[in-house]
């Protein structure tokens, strides 16, 4: 695979073109419409009714979030406060047990399961028993396929041995572990102190209570990360042998969350130099490691299902990302999480408090959410494939939705730059985003969001590279 520098025509006043270009700040699209259009018009009693409608014969993906860490690390964009209390876990293993309840109540029959993620926050803040409670009511409640997986994100710096001795018990199959960055200058300006002894033991320690998958998260764009310094990450990173690596790109939202104001701009390296940690991390996996490239951050084994479902154009994007996952619905459980069902998207209460209050007194926790039109779907699925396999037809998309191709066709007419700069083709029905293009794809899902306009210029959303 070639690198995205080392192709030729990518020299660096190149790059600083395309970065000029192209890196607007783009939502993610972990769902279409994106999170900034769910309103409260959607709220709990309709998603009752939404429950209550699921097909009895397809699965369900099921996802838990714990918004708790022990510290908090300044870079961090995820939906989390610190809460060492343990009162304070075991009160909201109780909301999770009633929610569970309740939401299984209103389905009426056990459906089926095969995928549960646990995200955060760091999941392992809750007490083992907690978390080996918590599994045991969804066992109850839902029919667990037999292979199901069972996904977990943990903080190698804090895993006490009740919660890693929980893992087998808890039926987890994948864990997910935070790496970032192993330099400690840059480990000291994100306040997060790692060893890689530290993450290897933790991987070691997974693996010998047979939870057979590992992935990995790194972070490019953080405050003093260099080129070089990536790459030894990456390279160290290598030794732990993961079946998946997730490079994300910092998202610097001070305006979002005020604690990432602590990290001074001036350290945080600029789009030109994003640009080239993004590839050097890209040059070791895929050329010193033998990971295969899938969609926009992420990178398998090629014997790894994520790779395998990406060659064979069966990989999704939901809100934890890309996944395997086929099932057609997915359930959140606590506080913030989101849900996505045939008839669209829900959320919970953000906070735990607000959380706390909806499940004591009785009521399903969505505050938020948005019901899909027809256009939603269309360009929704035109969406995904772009983000997952990098291509889309869009007449054949029009043509499962029976839908018209040709707003598709006239969004596709904004492909004019990406095909000048060689970033993608379009033959009249076909967009293929090229490997240059990859670190692009965000603005070339764009182009079908019909939702963006409407969000005016207020900055919302991250850099697209
Ligand atoms: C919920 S955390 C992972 C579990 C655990 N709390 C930990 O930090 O190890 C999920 C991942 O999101 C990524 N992440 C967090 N904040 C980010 C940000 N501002 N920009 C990009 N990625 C971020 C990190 O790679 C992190 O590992
Ligand atoms: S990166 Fe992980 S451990 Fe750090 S604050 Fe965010 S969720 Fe918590």
């Amino acid at each position: 695979m070639t690198a995205i520098l080392n192709a030729p025509a990518t020299a660096s006043s190149d790059v600083e073109r395309l970065i000029a270009r192209y890196d607007g700040r783009l939502p993610r699209y972990t769902s279409y419409p994106t999170a900034p259009n769910f309103t409260p018009a959607v709220g709990a009693s309709v998603y009752a009714g939404w429950l209550s409608q699921l097909s009895a014969d397809a699965p369900l993906s099921l996802y838990l979030h714990v918004p708790f860490c022990d510290r908090l690390c300044l870079y961090c964009g995820c939906n989390t406060s610190v809460v060492r209390l343990e009162a304070s876990h075991r009160n909201y293993t109780a909301l999770l047990l009633s929610e569970i309840d309740h939401v299984a109540e209103v389905i009426g029959r056990r459906p089926a399961v095969s995928h549960v993620h646990w995200g955060g926050g760091t999941p392992t803040s809750l007490p083992g028993d907690c978390l080996i409670a918590v599994m045991d009511r969804l066992k109850q409640r839902f029919a667990f396929a037999r292979d199901a997986e069972v996904a977990i994100e943990i903080d190698p710096t804090s895993l006490p041995d009740d919660r890693r001795e929980a893992l087998g018990p808890m039926g987890v199959t994948r864990i997910s572990l935070g790496v970032q960055d192993l330099e400690p200058s840059v480990q000291r300006a994100i306040g997060r102190m790692q060893s890689y002894e530290e993450t290897a033991t933790c991987a070691l320690a997974a693996r010998a209570l047979g939870v057979g998958s590992l992935n990995l998260d790194l972070i490019y764009g953080l405050p003093l990360q260099t080129e070089e310094g990536v790459a030894r990450t990456a390279r160290r990173a290598l030794d732990l042998e993961a079946d998946r690596v997730a490079v994300f790109g910092y998202a610097h939202v001070p305006w979002m969350k005020r604690h990432q104001a602590l990290i001074p701009e001036e350290q945080l390296p600029g789009p030109t130099e994003r640009y080239a940690q993004l590839n050097a991390i890209h040059r070791v996996l895929t050329e010193e490691g033998g990971y295969v490239p899938v969609g926009l951050d992420h990178y398998a084994l090629p014997s790894d299902a994520m790779a395998k479902a990406a060659a064979a154009r069966r990989l999704k994007r939901s809100f934890q990302g890309y996944t395997t996952d086929a099932a057609p619905a997915l359930i959140g459980f606590g506080a913030s999480s989101i849900g996505s069902l045939p008839q669209g998207y829900v959320q919970n209460a953000p906070t735990a408090a607000a959380y706390a209050k909806e499940i004591e007194a009785g009521r399903l926790a969505t505050v938020r959410g948005v019901a899909l039109t027809a256009d939603d779907r269309l360009r929704r699925d035109v969406i995904e494939r772009v983000m997952c396999d990098l291509e889309v037809d869009v007449e054949a998309v029009a043509a499962e939705h029976v839908a018209d191709p040709a707003p598709l066709a006239q969004a596709a007419q904004g492909l004019q730059k990406f095909i000048e700069d060689g970033l993608a083709s379009w033959d009249g029905r076909r967009i293929a985003v090229s490997e240059r293009g990859r670190p692009f794809v965000r603005s070339v899902a764009a182009l079908f969001d019909a939702h963006l306009a409407e969000a005016g210029d207020k900055p919302r959303h991250s850099r697209a590279v």
